[in-house]
């Protein structure tokens, strides 16, 4: 099998695209063979040896396109090392970060088959002036500020990690 690893995303602002984006070109940088693809147009995992899975949360949930994404690809998921990142809080307040980390967790106890070699989270990104359809009626929603923490230095110190235990599992 060619060394070459799918990194998935779940995406519906884009954010979480361009953190995928990162971490593939963090993959290929340590000679890794990488296709980027949204994770609903994924059919096959037929010539993967790894898979990297990025999703954003909403509401609590991963991303639709992730949870099928999984249940989809049980089989193939159940046989190769696979790392998964969600998005994100909105600040750097530990107490959101830890309740996230916990909303991560329960959502992915919900695949009790599913055993990432890794599990991360990252801050996310919000513009309220893009919330569409409902979320642009939640006033809350409406009034937080718009904001960046995507931490690029953690989220490439994260992707080496992944491509280090690719290289020695
Ligand atoms: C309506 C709404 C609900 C959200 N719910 C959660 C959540 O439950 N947990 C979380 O960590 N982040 C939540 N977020 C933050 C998003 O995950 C974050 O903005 C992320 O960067 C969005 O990714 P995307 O641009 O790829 O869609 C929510 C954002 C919005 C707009």
């Amino acid at each position: 099998m060619p060394a070459s690893v799918l990194v998935a995303y779940a995406t519906r602002y884009g954010s979480t695209q361009e953190v995928a984006e990162a971490v593939a070109a963090t993959l290929r940088e340590r000679r890794w063979e990488v296709d980027l693809r949204p994770a609903r147009e994924v059919r096959s995992l037929e010539g993967y040896s790894a898979v990297v899975l990025g999703t954003a949360l909403y509401m609590f949930r991963l991303h639709k396109d992730a949870r099928r994404f999984l249940t989809r690809n049980r089989e193939a998921l159940s046989k190769r090392p696979v790392a998964i990142f969600a998005m994100g809080p909105f600040n750097n307040d530990e107490k959101e970060w830890q309740a996230v980390r916990a909303q991560l967790d329960k959502e992915l106890a919900m695949f009790p088959w599913f055993a990432p070699i890794a599990h991360e989270v990252f801050g996310g990104k919000f513009d309220p002036a893009k919330l569409r359809f409902p979320y642009n009626l939640v006033p809350y929603l409406r009034r937080l500020p718009a904001s960046d923490i995507r931490d690029w230095n953690a989220i490439n110190a994260w992707a080496s990690s992944i491509a280090e235990k690719l290289e020695s599992p």
